[in-house]
């Protein structure tokens, strides 16, 4: 943990921490699976222009995100990732006298911004491990931003394009609904919104290129929405931040759908096998398209903090959210076989050696 209480300490900082080597670090949500080879090949290609500022515009990206998603590349925003994004929704729509409102325990880093930043934070618990709509809408008021993770992280579970599109018609006309599309690769299409659903509606979808696409040591992600919500979002966007390595691999990876298709059946195949096998060894698991599972342990949270600790003494990381409501949770990234059966057996082998406890 760094002096400013970073709630996210990287795999280094926890092997220096605990001197234990870290063997798999499923904790995180990362491409398990790696880097696409081209992304790699054009980081390589462009290593030698590492001395030039990159093209703040990311005018090449934008254009091929543009072709993708069908709309105007006036509709996007490249910046260092989507906490990046999250940064300059703080500056520019939130701060002293302004008001957010987010679930209780879902992803941190929005209201982690705005409690520094003196912004008044509502959060609404989840209903059942999933964002409450209803209450979410009572408690919009005059809120400047409501902040949606869609699908959730910790949880997993998703509201479905067609419900929150009914959110974003119903919230008070001051509101910008930001949704966080960390995992939206992952989504059905049938439930994920689409770029279309942005046009006239006061929402911010924000993307990413760190999970579907493997690529979050590059700190790169964009927001899709309507040119003068994206103006205002830029005047608080630090231009730089997304770096011309970054630009290039993230341009590669795009243009590579064949490799993200292959991740993502990998990725369901992987998750699908350890839904059922968590099932099997007593966990109550949550259902969701992500490319991590969060299970329910019947102990609660003491059984959930027992087994996380348990499995990181044998180098496994898996994340237990510690919120309230959330803190019975483990949420296990999904990766490739040989990571899946190493989990599962440490899994197992706790359970059976405490008697489910
Ligand atoms: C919901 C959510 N939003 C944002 C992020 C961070 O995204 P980025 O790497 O683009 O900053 C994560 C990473 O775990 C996440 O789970």
């Amino acid at each position: 943990m760094t002096a400013g209480g970073n709630p996210f300490p990287s795999t280094e900082m926890v092997q220096r921490r605990t001197g234990i080597a870290v063997r798999a670090r499923l904790s995180a949500n990362e491409n398990e699976f790696g880097p696409p080879p081209e992304a790699v090949a054009a980081i390589v290609a462009a290593a030698g222009e590492a001395n030039r500022y990159p093209d703040c515009d990311h005018h090449d990206l934008r254009a091929a995100l543009a072709a993708l998603h069908g709309v105007p590349a006036e509709c996007l925003l490249v910046a260092a990732g989507i906490d990046g994004l999250l940064s300059a929704v703080h500056r520019t729509l939130l701060g002293p006298g302004r008001t957010l409102v987010t679930v209780a325990g879902t992803y941190p880093t929005m209201a982690y911004f705005a409690a520094a930043g003196g912004t008044t934070v509502r959060a609404v618990p989840y209903a059942g491990h999933r964002a409450d709509p209803a209450a979410l809408l009572a408690a919009a008021g005059t809120a400047d931003v409501l902040y949606l993770v869609e699908p959730d992280n910790p949880t997993g579970t998703d509201l479905g394009r067609e419900e929150v599109l009914r959110l974003a018609d119903r919230l008070p006309g001051r509101t910008v609904l930001v949704v966080d599309g960390a995992y939206a690769e992952y989504q059905s299409e049938r439930r994920r919104l689409r770029t279309a659903d942005l046009r006239g509606r006061r929402v911010l979808w924000l993307r990413t290129f760190s999970k579907a696409y493997g690529l979050a040591g590059m700190r790169i992600g964009y927001a899709v929405g309507s040119p003068d919500l994206l103006a205002g979002l830029e005047r608080g966007s630090e231009h730089y931040a997304a770096g011309r390595l970054a630009s290039v691999a993230a341009l590669a990876a795009v243009r590579a759908q064949a490799r993200l298709a292959e991740v993502l059946r990998a990725t369901a195949a992987g998750r699908e096998r350890l839904r059922a096998e968590l099932a099997g060894i007593g966990l109550a698991v949550l259902p969701g398209e992500t490319n991590f599972v969060a299970v329910r342990c019947p102990g609660g949270a003491t059984q959930a903090e027992r087994l996380r600790a348990a499995l990181a003494e044998q180098g496994v990381l898996v994340r237990r959210p510690d919120a309230p409501g959330v803190d019975d949770l483990l949420r296990i990234t999904v990766g490739p076989p040989a990571q899946v059966d190493l989990v599962l057996a440490l899994l197992a082998g706790e359970l059976a050696g405490s008697g489910r406890s």
